[in-house]
């Protein structure tokens, strides 16, 4: 009997339940032995106060194009992930209890960062552990693409799209804050596909005299707007000379909601021009995924059915140079990537014309 423990960790994204039913449909398929699966609900939480439910083929059928997971996700940060929870409890220990009392040969884990530090924690103290990459950031680590994130740069470019037309009609500025935590992956390529004109992105802090300029120099040249594509971790070059505490503190004081109305009232400002912004927010994780994340998910979550068939544990299952490898979680447990700022695609759109602001 091979027993599977499954859980899908921190926040969801599209193709979450693509990726579980590439690995159960792979083992049904191909295993010699009776297989068992237990779904942890609601991420790790389930793992620790020992909530699953049993699941079946069936389960995972008819889920191929449906958003969401069918497991429920939770965060749970890594931070305070041994430290013991309102009632005493060791989670970690918990954890590995539930492991131990339901027998499993593996459990498989779906999620992000945060997600892969506890993986790999689980990893040393015993466990056998599978891992996949979701999250439409696409800033982890050891995989050159997540799933989660084609669909996401779908949805943020539909939204630029739709703005385009009205903002051309009312000669405005728009300001379109697209997710992406600490990255600027998603604004990105969803800024270059719906032809943002100013792209913000974490990784290249802005000086707003630049964005003005850009600005004032398409009204000059006829274009009577602009869009910028704005990444919700977009910084100024003078706070990102302050320390993660002082940025922190001020933050905290903004008297904005986000970065881009603090933009948005400076371009104001400078040009007296009317500036909107619209932040499509969570719609950027719902809704089917994409038809790459379809594929791409399926074909991760096989290959991860196979390392379970092989007994091959402590591994992430990504993507390096168009081919599906496994990396080892201590390889990928702690690491953000980040968009190179000298990276070809961020020349390229340089030389397009688009403005970083820099
Ligand atoms: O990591 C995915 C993500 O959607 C980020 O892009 C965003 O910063 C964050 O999650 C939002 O988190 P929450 O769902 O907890 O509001």
């Amino acid at each position: 009997m091979l027993r599977i423990g499954m859980l899908t960790s921190g926040g969801d994204c599209q193709a979450l339940n693509a990726a579980m039913r590439g690995v159960v449909k792979t083992i049904y398929n191909n295993s010699k032995e009776d297989v068992e699966i237990f779904g942890f609900l609601a991420g790790y939480r389930g793992l620790i106060y020992s909530n699953f439910r049993m699941v079946t083929g069936k389960d995972f059928s008819g889920i191929l194009t449906k958003g969401g997971t069918i497991l429920g996700s939770s965060r749970t940060p890594f931070k305070t992930i041994e430290e013991p929870d309102e009632n005493g409890l060791d989670k970690v220990e918990a954890m590995v209890h539930t492991y131990h009392k339901l027998n499993l040969d593996c459990l498989v884990v779906l999620g992000g960062n945060g997600t892969h530090k506890t993986a790999n924690l689980l990893r040393t103290k015993g466990l056998n552990i599978v891992t996949l990459p979701k999250t439409i950031d696409n800033d982890l680590w050891g995989t050159d693409m997540t799933f989660g994130f084609q669909s996401a740069v779908d949805i943020a470019t539909n939204v630029i799209d739709c703005i385009h037309t009205t903002a051309d009609s009312h000669r405005r500025v728009f300001i379109v804050e697209v997710m992406g935590h600490k990255t600027g992956w998603l604004t990105l390529n969803a800024g270059m596909a719906s032809g943002a004109d100013i792209i913000l992105i974490p990784e290249i802090p802005y000086d707003i005299k630049k964005i003005v300029k850009a600005i004032k120099r398409r009204q000059e040249n006829g274009s009577g707007f602009t869009i910028l594509a704005v990444a919700e971790g977009a910084i100024s070059k003078e706070d990102a000379q302050l320390t993660k505490k002082e940025y922190k503190k001020k933050v905290e004081k903004r008297v904005h909601p986000t970065v881009s109305y603090e933009l948005a009232k400076q371009i104001q400002d400078e040009t007296g021009l009317e500036v909107r912004v619209t932040v499509p927010g969570h719609m950027q994780r719902g809704g089917s995924p994409c038809p790459y994340d379809r594929v791409f998910a399926s074909r991760l979550g096989s290959e991860a059915g196979k390392l379970i068939l092989k007994g091959e544990y402590g591994f992430m299952v990504g993507y390096k140079n168009r081919e599906i490898v496994k990396v080892p979680l201590e390889e990928v447990a702690g690491k953000l990537k980040t968009v190179d700022p000298d990276a070809t695609i961020v020349k390229e759109a340089k030389m397009l014309g688009i403005c970083f602001g820099d």
